[in-house]
């Protein structure tokens, strides 16, 4: 356990805070003995903060507590039936090399989900998604240790209450689950998932007809690489915002006012806006609060321009949702984590 352990290495932002406490752990064995000593009577009681990828947390301040970094590896084939090969990732895996080692073998599925930053034991957190797929789609079950009652359980794809960017470890079991592991069902009868318009346009730019996953993959890489900024050099979180979902009455009221609004219908007769273009019509795009800015390819992404601090970054997002609220009525919900 180290004290006052600097995070900026290790937030995607790039934010510049420190960790009362911080512990790497890379085995189930390092799990217990953290959890060993919280329990002793001598200890003190800290929040505490699970840390994967960081790429889905906004520091704002030094975090007064314990933070448990999942470092654990290895990734592994345990099962086939005739419908899925059954793939473990360790948590402290990284998202995207796991999607790569999976297409190398010659299992599809994870193709659109390529590239997304951050960890494999974080992905079911926010219950990752891009181009059409979620990890909800594939997630087959997962292993994870209850810090409350110091329990390790196995939590099947249901369990996790997955919904759009939502989880039960963003609610009953926030602060209180360590992800241990993941185990993927990959079908076997692959089809290409090409309902995201503006995957299905690139790959016929290119004369792809009938991709294979390792062409999809390649592509949603492309598309990934031209509109998001790459986190190891532009500090970000993805999308900082979830687009909204407005009611039928509301869709059509706005969309009498603005014509060209992009919307998507969902089956319950709802539907979802893009927040990054009610940001933009906000004026928003390439906009800054100090070093806190908004992306000027994708105003959905904000970024750290340098230095930006916690603060600045919660500042900018807080005045963005204002301005959206004021203007269209929509609440524009934060999708990362405020820490
Ligand atoms: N748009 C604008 N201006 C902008 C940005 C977007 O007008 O500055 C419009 C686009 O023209 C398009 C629409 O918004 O009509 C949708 O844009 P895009 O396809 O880029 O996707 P998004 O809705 O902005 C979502 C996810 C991304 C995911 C992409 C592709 C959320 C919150 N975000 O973004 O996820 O990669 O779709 O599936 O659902 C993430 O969660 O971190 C993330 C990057």
């Amino acid at each position: 356990m180290q004290n006052n352990f600097p995070l900026r290495a290790l937030n995607t932002l790039g934010i510049d805070a420190k960790a009362h406490a911080y512990v790497q752990l890379t085995s189930l064995d390092d799990v217990l003995a953290v959890w060993r000593d919280v329990q002793s009577p001598q200890s003190q009681p800290l929040p505490r903060l699970v840390l994967g990828g960081g790429s889905n947390i906004v520091l704002t301040g030094d975090f007064p507590g314990l933070v448990l970094h999942m470092c654990n590896k290895g990734m592994m084939l345990v099962n086939e039936d005739e419908h899925a090969y059954y793939v473990k990732a360790q948590a402290g895996e990284s998202w995207h090399q796991l999607v790569l080692w999976t297409l190398n073998q010659g299992w599809g599925g994870l193709e659109n989900l390529s590239l997304i930053p951050g960890s494999v034991g974080a992905a079911p957190v926010q219950n990752i998604g891009a181009y059409g797929a979620e990890l909800k789609d594939y997630l087959h079950a997962l292993t994870m240790f209850d810090f409350e009652t110091g329990q390790i359980s196995t939590l099947s794809n249901a369990d996790c209450a997955f919904a759009y960017r939502d989880s039960i470890f963003k609610h009953a079991l926030r602060e209180r689950a360590i992800i241990l592991d993941i185990t993927l069902a990959l079908p076997k009868h692959w089809r290409a998932n090409l309902t995201y318009p503006e995957l299905a346009q690139a790959l016929q730019a290119d004369g792809i007809h009938s991709p294979s996953a390792q062409q999809i993959s390649d592509t949603v890489i492309a598309i990934r690489r031209r509109k998001l900024p790459d986190p190891a050099i532009i500090g970000n979180v993805g999308s900082f915002f979830k687009n909204p979902l407005i009611d039928a009455n509301q869709h059509a009221t706005l969309l009498q006012q603005y014509p060209q609004l992009p919307s998507y219908a969902l089956s319950d007769g709802n539907f979802k806006l893009a927040a990054g273009w009610l940001i933009q019509q906000c004026g928003w795009k390439g906009k800054s609060i100090g070093a806190a800015s908004v992306y000027d390819k994708q105003a959905l992404v904000l970024i750290n321009c340098g230095g930006a601090t916690g603060q600045e970054i919660a500042e900018l997002a807080a005045a963005i949702q204002k301005d959206v609220l004021v203007r269209f009525g929509v609440a524009l919900e934060v999708e990362p984590v405020f820490v």
